[in-house]
């Protein structure tokens, strides 16, 4: 009988065994079956107590353990893996003539036997294979060219819903334990909206669709980066010697009982009749699905009959992809509207007859900058065609010549912001994006003070959007810095429709909390262009205070690990506008933190405290000089040569002996990467 019990004075072998059990057994009914059933408490306990016998008893740790799902040190280049069976891809169709003529060739392969075929999604993601020996995950790694990948083990150990240890099976009575998985990662479109509603916040570029931001991920080279993103995998494909398989529809099955993920939507095809209404279904409802497919794949299900037909060049002959055309529709752009960003970015936005597609009205799409519209020559009054396809987000893909007006006039670009101000627009060199840079541009003005109050800024609870819109409009805010004289507008805040003395009072409560939050979070709630969450710690760390951080110039703020020239052109930018000081002198006097507090400088004084750092070697993003001064910042030294008394040599490119001197002693090496993130700790 497992125990859950956290007082538990079994042995560390056994008690680290039963964990990961436990562990492995919750994992899967929250990731995979989505029916947690202990609390997230409780599941954190569980995995506490692993990590700690596992510190204690670094021999304990195995490949499989849980606990390596956060990730690991990164990677310098992927290596080579060679596929044990070729990765093969699939023949596309696009007609119903192209499936009859398959069905047609299946017939003949198995000179007219009966079969049937297994109709399947074709999820929208990135293939990759997964190997396991003893019933343990061992490489993951991408298709590549089909015969070599990249081992991409690391990255794949983070997703929650492989099993790193598989529910054993047996078939006839042998065990299966060593085999291979195929399947499809991809991202769920909520939790791919989630993260580029993320990025908007801050001014970042967005992501195209979910199928690029999988396969980003998927080959970044560190680890402890993918385990941020919610990654998802659908298993389809399994191959093993160690028992006699005997069609894919079983196949399937295996998968699920061992713990993979397994599509639902899977269906069993006798006729060409049900093969059509499987298309047609998935093709009016795949928009309810909650992530992406471009087709459906059909695939011979006896294993026996797929041999028969073989295969040819790089695809099977028993398996083919009938892919989804991209839903188009045509509709008229009545106009061109202007959107303009925190940032002062002006977006131009094709505002449409309504219009139904792939199951939802489109009634606007966006027509990304002004390049965009140049190069497709899209005009106003333009019948245009709308697509949805991997993409979220509606885009205008072209007009129809036969239906444009002959008096109509190439787009132009406006040169004033759509702002009651009317200021110049300007386009920074090298930029495809117009901004506005008036600082009373109410557009602005709101996703401004909605950033500043937002839950990773100032998290000034009762102060969303709509609330901000209102109090824009009633001119009770102008800029971030009216939030906090707000107080004084009691009586007419309690006047306002909806409003109550509770609510008030509470909004006045969050706003007075907010002088509390430290100066990372209100530097990077002030709205710098390029600064976000990551930059705005650096910078609180780096400088200090803000009148220290105002007096930067782009050499010293360059000269920080991590800041680039864009984010330092961006800082001194930023104070050297009158407009922005006066609203930072402003909430200097309200009493926000613009300094970091005797705590934090303490901790970061003293991080470094009695540590010695030697630096070898050409380090890409600082001098050697420029480390040694973050060292000793931090309350470090540095010294000229390796010892057994030194803590860490930090080594760059073409490292001296320094380095092989170091890997004799034993002393901890790290490379540039870790350094910084020590640094940034
Ligand atoms: S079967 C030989 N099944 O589509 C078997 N592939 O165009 C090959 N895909 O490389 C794969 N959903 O990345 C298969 N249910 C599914 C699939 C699927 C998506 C992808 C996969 C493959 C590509 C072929």
């Amino acid at each position: 009988m497992i125990q859950d019990s956290m007082f538990n004075e079994t042995a560390p072998l056994q008690r680290a065994q039963e964990l990961r059990e436990i562990i492995r057994k919750h994992d899967y009914l929250y990731y995979v079956e989505a029916q947690p059933e202990i609390s997230d408490r409780e599941y954190d306990a569980l995995l506490q107590e692993l990590i700690t016998i596992e510190q204690q008893h670094p021999e304990l740790i195995t490949s499989d353990s849980p606990t390596h799902r956060v990730g690991g040190e990164p990677l310098k280049v992927f290596s080579n893996i060679r596929h044990e069976i070729q990765m093969l891809s699939l023949a596309n169709t696009y007609t119903r003539e192209e499936i009859q003529d398959f069905d047609r060739r299946v017939r003949e392969g198995l000179e007219d036997e009966t079969h049937s075929v297994v109709a399947e999604l074709k999820y929208d993601g990135v293939a990759i294979s997964l190997r396991y020996e003893n019933e343990v995950f061992t490489i993951g790694a991408t298709r590549g060219d089909g015969i070599t990948g990249d081992d991409i083990t690391n990255n794949v150990r983070t997703i929650r819903t492989i099993p790193l240890k598989v529910t054993p099976i047996e078939i006839n009575g042998v065990k299966l334990q060593n085999f291979e998985v195929r399947g499809e990662v991809y991202m769920l479109k909520d939790d791919f909206l989630a993260i580029n509603s993320d990025r908007e916040e801050r001014g970042e570029k967005l992501y195209a669709n979910p199928r690029n931001l999988t396969a980003g991920t998927l080959k970044q080279l560190d680890s402890r980066e993918v385990a941020k993103r919610p990654l998802s995998i659908v298993c389809y494909y399994l191959y093993t010697e160690d028992v006699k398989l005997t069609s894919h529809l079983e196949n399937l099955k295996l998968l699920r009982k061992m713990g993979f993920p397994v599509s639902k939507e899977t269906t069993e095809c006798k006729t060409l009749d049900e093969v059509f209404s499987f298309i047609d279904k998935w093709e009016s409802n795949r928009e309810s699905l909650p992530f992406f497919i471009d087709g459906i794949v059909l695939k011979v299900n006896s294993m026996r009959q797929q041999d028969m037909l073989g295969a040819i060049a790089r695809s099977p002959k028993w398996a083919i992809a009938y892919k989804y055309e991209a839903a188009k529709a045509k509709t008229l752009l009545k106009s061109i509207s202007f959107q303009v960003g925190r940032t002062g970015v002006v977006t131009p936005v094709a505002e449409l007859d309504p219009v139904l597609l792939a199951g939802s009205t489109v009634s606007r799409a966006t027509l990304h900058n002004s390049d965009y519209i140049t190069k497709l020559d899209i005009r106003v009054e333009d019948t245009v065609i709308v697509e949805k396809g991997g993409d979220v987000i509606p885009k205008i893909s072209g007009y129809i010549p036969e239906l444009r007006n002959e008096s109509s006039l190439p787009f132009i670009f406006p040169t004033q912001c759509p702002c009651p101000h009317h200021s110049e627009l300007h386009r920074p060199d090298g930029e495809a994006n117009y901004y506005c840079n008036h600082a009373e541009c109410p557009w602005q003005i709101r996703r401004k003070i909605t950033h500043f109050a937002s839950r990773d800024a100032m998290d000034i609870e009762g102060l969303g959007e709509k609330v901000v819109e209102q109090l824009v409009e009633l001119k009770l805010l102008g800029t971030i810095a009216d939030i906090y004289d707000l107080k004084s507008h009691r009586e007419t805040l309690l006047a306002l429709e909806r409003w109550g003395e509770r609510s008030v009072d509470n909004l006045l409560a969050a706003i007075e909390k907010s002088k509390q939050q430290p100066f990372s979070r209100v530097l990077y709630s002030i709205g710098i262009r390029f600064v976000g969450e990551g930059g705005a710690k650096i910078l609180a760390k780096s400088f200090l205070t803000i009148d220290l951080l105002k007096e930067a110039t782009i050499e010293e703020l360059i000269a920080v690990p991590e800041i680039g020239g864009r984010i330092a052109a961006s800082v001194v930018d930023f104070f050297h506008d009158e407009s922005e000081l006066n609203i930072v002198k402003r909430l200097q006097l309200a009493g926000l933190q613009f300094e970091l507090s005797e705590n934090e400088r303490a901790s970061i004084s003293k991080v470094f405290e009695g540590n010695t750092f030697v630096i070898t070697g050409e380090l890409e993003t600082m001098s050697r000089k420029e480390a040694g001064e973050q060292v000793e910042q931090r309350g470090g030294k540095v010294s000229g040569s390796v010892s057994k008394k030194t803590s860490y040599v930090v080594v760059g490119a073409n490292p001296g002996s320094k380095f092989d001197k170091a890997q004799q002693l034993g002393v901890t090496i790290l490379n540039e990467t870790e350094f910084i993130d020590l640094l940034n700790r």
